[in-house]
């Protein structure tokens, strides 16, 4: 996927970033332009069908909605049940994490976006077993999976993205902070704030977001970390990022979208279909709504030779050929009825097709 052009230096010089196994956090007050900053590189790993995005927008509803079809996960909306939908979208990525561990081999790029992440650490709900999903205690859920990944991710090519505004410690958690392999900040506040969002080093060799242009410098971000070329005396550099509007995100989102599509359809396996359906429906075990992780786990419980190699993606794509395609928006989850119907359409039109007609009865 090579290095995405974000934007122009003070001496007007290019600068792309790497994004590859790079834990990111993009902080800055409020409509700086934090989400145009990790929307243009969204939009480059979007271009790149042999990666996959999965997006929540703690915000919504303008912003990521270009990203309908092509991410495979996307949560969009300021409300608790949005933040447990992206907790439980995290937690999904750590048990694609686990499943990367056990089979081993290379993977494809995962990367887990999270805009407006201050929502989910100040969310006050909590889960049936009163585990909080917000906050910072040890129990906490959102930050528990953020931790995952930022820990285990790297290694099997699970990345996290977060963005959020205006940090404190109680909207940005320390632990959650010093993740990141790359820490950009458009302006804020105060240097405290600046040293939240680069850490202290690169506010003690320099860097000085809080000295930026309320307004004025709009997509004007300090990159500290990797990930970024730098000269051997640079703590961070200052990038005035490419601004893609709306119009053109959507644009170049549909282009990215027929561009995947196309490669889905060459990569769907097409042998055996009869076997795959008939194999997800007994994975479900009679359940009504399964998630698709479990899903997928029980499938390579059944038959490991043929599932194990299968990913959400490849799950996805064989629901929806059949015309049963897991639920989008919140967790993903394969339907017990959906699946039984494409499986009935599926068989009537087999037998339809081999009887030279249509059935009857
Ligand atoms: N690189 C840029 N160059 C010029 N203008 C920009 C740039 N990035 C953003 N802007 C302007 O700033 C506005 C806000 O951008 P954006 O929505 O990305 O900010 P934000 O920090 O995510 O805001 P919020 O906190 O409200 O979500 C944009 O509508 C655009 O007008
Ligand atoms: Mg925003």
């Amino acid at each position: 996927m090579g290095r995405a052009p974000w934007g122009v230096d003070v001496t007007g010089r290019d600068r792309a970033i790497s994004l590859h196994q790079r834990h990111m956090l993009i902080t800055g007050l409020s409509d700086n332009g934090k989400t145009a900053a990790m929307r243009a590189l969204a939009l480059w790993v979007a271009r790149d069908p042999g990666a996959d995005l999965w997006i929540a927008d703690l915000k919504g509803p303008a912003g990521w909605a270009m990203f309908d079809g092509i991410a495979d996960r996307l949560v969009i909306g300021p409300t608790d049940e949005h933040v447990i939908a992206a907790t439980e979208m995290l937690e999904d990525a750590v048990v694609e994490m686990q499943r990367r561990f056990q089979v081993g081999g290379s993977h494809r790029p995962l990367f887990v976006v999270v805009d407006e992440a201050q929502v989910a650490y100040m969310c006050p709900a909590k889960d049936p077993a009163k585990r909080p999903f917000g906050g910072q205690s040890n129990d906490a859920r959102y930050l528990g999976a953020v931790r995952k990944i930022h820990n285990q991710g790297r290694a099997v090519d699970v990345t996290l993205w977060e963005a959020t505004q205006d940090p404190t410690n109680q909207n940005l958690p320390v632990l959650s902070r010093e993740g990141n392999h790359v820490r950009a900040s458009l302006v804020v506040g105060t240097e405290a704030q600046a040293k939240m969002a680069l850490g202290e080093a690169a506010v003690a060799g320099g860097a000085a977001p809080q000295e930026l242009r309320r307004g004025l410098d709009k997509g004007a971000l300090v990159v500290a970390g990797s990930g970024l070329e730098m000269e051997p005396w640079e703590v961070a550099v200052t990038v005035r990022t490419h601004y893609i509007d709306d119009a053109t995100a959507t644009q170049i989102a549909k282009r990215a979208l027929i561009a995947r599509q196309k490669a889905q359809q060459a990569s769907t396996p097409t042998a055996d279909p009869v076997d795959d359906l008939a194999a997800i429906l007994a994975a479900l075990r009679g359940e009504e709504r399964v998630r698709t992780t479990a899903v997928l786990a029980r499938l390579v419980a059944d038959r490991p030779d043929r599932y194990r190699p299968w990913t959400a993606a490849t799950l996805t794509a064989v629901l929806t050929a059949a015309g049963a395609p897991p639920r989008k928006r919140s967790t993903m989850k394969v339907s017990r009825t959906d699946l039984l119907a494409a499986i009935v359409a599926r068989d009537a039109h087999q037998t339809g097709a081999m009887a030279g007609g249509p059935i009857r009865g």
